[in-house]
């Protein structure tokens, strides 16, 4: 899926006890999904996803703002990118096993349209920046991302060579940290009801009532981010123990080995 066909993500289930989703309108539904989120507790973040948010309050301040969600957007398509790249690698080591080499193909499309997802994003915080006409410093708002993007890239790239379900589990609590930071801001900012959003984008990210709205879809498909990073994950944990009972059978099956048998013996069978 390319940039120019994706606009929002797969949209998430409202709440069981909600009322049935085809009789809300838009703006309904996602003042559901932004309780949602605001009811649902964080995640306890990794070190590493410590680190960076810290980092990111030290360099752009505590205070939610529009400028510090635009860095934000910046560094959040870089894990993407990363397993995109990586994927690649894979794709190329394991062409003569089409399947695989089909499997790792199909992350690849998950992990585009998921950057893609981001870039929509990005360019809808430049445009109302724009529309508003707020000044963005060369140094904090241009260089500086780059720098952290790049860093982020780095740690990524060694996470997922090292483990790859390290690197999804940091990116679901860096997913996590977006939700929960864009539904806490549109609350702070209720005047956001009556703004419109500006973005010439608009038309194809989608068109809602007011800049609220927008950013609460936003805190959505951060939400919908996150849970294709935890089904990541899981598929990863898996996998990585079939692998280990594949060595452990193997390595009991070998004649006059010691290692246990995958299947327990009780007492009662021992000679
Ligand atoms: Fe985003
Ligand atoms: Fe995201």
């Amino acid at each position: 899926m390319t940039l120019c066909d994706h606009h929002t993500t797969t949209e998430a289930p409202v709440s069981p006890n909600a009322p049935t989703a085809d009789i809300l309108s838009t703006h309904e539904r996602l003042m559901l999904e932004q309780e949602r989120t605001l009811t649902t507790p964080r995640r306890r973040p990794t070190p590493i996803a410590s680190v960076l948010f810290v980092t990111m309050d030290l360099l752009y301040g505590r205070r939610r703002t529009l400028q510090k969600f635009l860095v934000l957007e910046l560094i959040a398509r870089v894990p993407y990118q990363t397993w995109e790249h990586a994927a690649y690698i894979k794709i190329t080591r394991k062409a003569r096993h089409t399947q695989v080499a089909r499997r790792i193909y199909d992350r690849v499309c998950r992990a585009r349209e998921q950057q893609d997802n981001e870039q929509w994003h990005l360019f809808i915080l430049e445009d109302t920046l724009e529309h508003r006409q707020q000044h963005l410093g060369w140094f904090r708002f241009r260089l500086l991302p780059q720098v952290i993007a790049f860093t982020y890239y780095a740690v990524s790239w060694v996470l997922y060579l090292v483990r790859p379900a390290w690197s999804y589990r940091l990116n679901a609590d860096f997913e996590d940290h977006a939700e929960h930071e864009y539904a806490v801001f549109i609350a702070e900012h209720p005047e956001l009801e009556d703004e419109r959003c500006s973005c010439t984008i608009a038309a194809d990210y989608g068109v809602f009532d007011s800049l609220a709205d927008v950013l609460r879809q936003i805190s959505l498909d951060e939400r919908h981010h996150k849970n294709e990073s935890l089904d990541d994950l899981d598929r990863e944990l898996t996998s990585r123990e079939a692998r280990r009972q594949q060595r452990r059978e193997a390595r009991s099956a070998r004649p006059g080995s010691s290692a246990p048998r995958s299947t327990p013996t009780t007492e009662m069978e021992l000679p």
